[in-house]
């Protein structure tokens, strides 16, 4: 028998009368593997009962049958996400392991594509639609709290930006109104729609960045001007890939605008205020604040309260002589890139999600 390595899951990702398409051990008490579901056989709550009852916390898969069980993860989502005796923090980690392969295989396809394909907007779609029927637990805001802090990549990035994005949202339905100001008189189905558009806009917002060759994107040192330049494309280039779509005008501007700032200093328009759409706004906000609060392979992450400080301003006259080694110089005025009034908001939001 070849050398078999195996990877631990939670039972709470098997959905009773699923028929997964790996096989699933457990541990025996002399520590063996053990066969307990063969691949393609329905697994019963029964069985699920017995190996509560019998204190498994986790069980096992064959290592060679990952992209399997992602698959199965994908398929069953919605309903391991609504398993009320998984804990949060499982169903986090579930989460975010299923969105990564989406966003990957979204940015992968794209690229060779060239375009955003009506089937990558549906899988997103869908993906957000059970990230926003999680959030809407209220002790989902405990796991969204536990993110913070993690590494930052592109795909894990885009993941955090919509779970802050939607969760953010939901809390503040003044700013709904903003974004549609016929949002009051919406039935719920159409309310909900709204807020699942600006999760996929959080979601796709680098989806440019499918365009940026590798070694540009990856680069370890300072980038030089013309690499820069290649850099700040990455708005058009989302809006580029997204134009043909069906994807609401508003997500298109929030993904072109991103990178706005306040007072006129963005890219890549030099748009000012009120000429930003407000879920660019918003998507600035949330993506310095990911930024900052995630370990970069150069940087620290940033404690929230430190990130809070930096875009608000606070010590930053400070800052340009005492803490210039742990700032990164691009932070110093950063505040001037936000709206000072939503910026409030979020950190009201803050508040909350650390409480
Ligand atoms: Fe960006």
């Amino acid at each position: 028998m070849p050398n078999r390595k195996y990877m631990s899951i939670p039972p709470g990702a098997i959905i009773p009368g699923s028929l997964p398409r790996f096989k699933i051990y457990i541990i025996s008490q002399s520590g063996r593997h053990i066969l307990w579901a063969a691949d393609g056989e329905k697994v019963t709550i029964e069985q699920l009962n017995k190996l509560a009852e019998a204190g498994h916390k986790e069980v096992y898969i064959d290592l060679e049958e990952e992209v399997a069980y992602e698959e199965y993860l994908e398929e069953h989502l919605g309903d391991i996400l609504a398993n009320q005796n998984m804990p949060d923090d499982q169903k986090a980690a579930i989460f975010s392991r299923v969105s990564t392969n989406v966003v990957r295989d979204s940015f992968e396809k794209s690229f060779n594509l060239g375009n955003v394909s009506p089937e990558i907007i549906k899988r997103t779609q869908s993906m957000v639609k059970k990230a926003l029927i999680f959030i809407a637990e209220s002790n989902s805001l405990n796991a969204l709290a536990k993110m913070i802090g993690h590494d930052y990549k592109t795909y894990e990035h885009a993941i955090k930006l919509l779970w802050f994005t939607v969760a953010f949202l939901k809390n503040n339905q003044d700013i709904l109104e903003e974004i549609n100001p016929c949002y009051k008189e919406l039935d719920d189905v159409k309310k909900r729609e709204l807020l699942e558009q600006c999760g996929v806009a959080a979601l796709l917002h680098d989806i440019g960045k499918a365009l940026i060759p590798q070694e540009v994107l990856n680069k370890k040192g300072p980038l030089n001007e013309v690499e820069w330049e290649i850099i700040k494309r990455h708005p058009l280039g989302g809006l580029a890939m997204l134009l043909e779509s069906e994807v609401p005008l508003f997500v298109k501007k929030a993904i072109l605008e991103h990178h706005e700032d306040f007072n006129g200093n963005g890219y890549p328009m030099n748009l000012k205020g009120n000429q930003i759409s407000v879920l660019a706004r918003i998507l600035r906000i949330i993506d310095v604040f990911d930024a900052m609060t995630s370990k970069r392979p150069y940087k620290d992450a940033l404690p929230p309260s430190k990130a809070v400080q930096i875009m608000v301003g606070i010590n930053s006259e400070e800052s340009k002589t005492q803490d210039c080694e742990e700032l990164d110089k691009r932070d110093i005025g950063i505040r001037y890139c936000f709206d000072e009034r939503l910026l409030k908001k979020f950190i009201l939001f803050l508040g909350k999600i650390a409480a």
